[in-house]
């Protein structure tokens, strides 16, 4: 018997200003870009056999509308909520309505920031968190996402 290998789909969020990473602030975020991190990204979910989808947006309706479209559509979701980490309810509550297991990632150690950042709204939402290990923190979170979800 032939058996199906049914890939896990995978949503990638990139909130507010990630856009710009390459030149922004590269002391504190380094200087890969983030169609870079998307490409690593990609790269590792052909070997780990799962199929990623991106978005990256300024906008938080956005956010809490991809994660409200996304049961049913994704297995799992990477988020890094960037900025409204540290203010956004409604990305929370829209995790936990969607029930889908999502893992929060940083680039930076926020806990070795500014006080503002030490906050997270979404954490307890997500499965786990992972942070510090700049464009990384993206690769060990699918890693952990996929596991999770196998
Ligand atoms: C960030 C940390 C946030 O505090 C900040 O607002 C970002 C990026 C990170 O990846 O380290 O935009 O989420």
């Amino acid at each position: 018997m032939v058996k199906k290998i049914i890939m896990k789909r995978i949503l990638v969020i990139h909130g507010p200003n990630l856009n710009l990473l390459g030149t922004r602030e590269p002391g504190i975020y380094g200087t890969v870009t983030l169609s870079k991190i998307n490409s690593a990204l990609k790269k590792l979910s052909k070997t780990l056999r799962c199929h990623t989808s991106f978005l990256q947006t300024n906008h938080e309706g956005e956010i809490v509308d991809a994660i409200g479209k996304s049961k049913g559509k994704y297995d799992g979701i990477i988020i890094n909520p960037a900025a409204f980490t540290h203010t956004s309810v409604a990305i929370r509550d829209a995790i936990l309505a969607a029930g889908l297991p999502a893992i929060e990632v940083h680039l930076s150690n926020i806990h070795s920031r500014e006080e503002f950042r030490h906050k997270s709204l979404i954490s307890a939402a997500a499965q786990g968190v992972i942070m510090g290990f700049g464009p990384k923190s993206y690769e060990l979170g699918l890693m952990a996402l996929l596991d999770i979800i196998a």
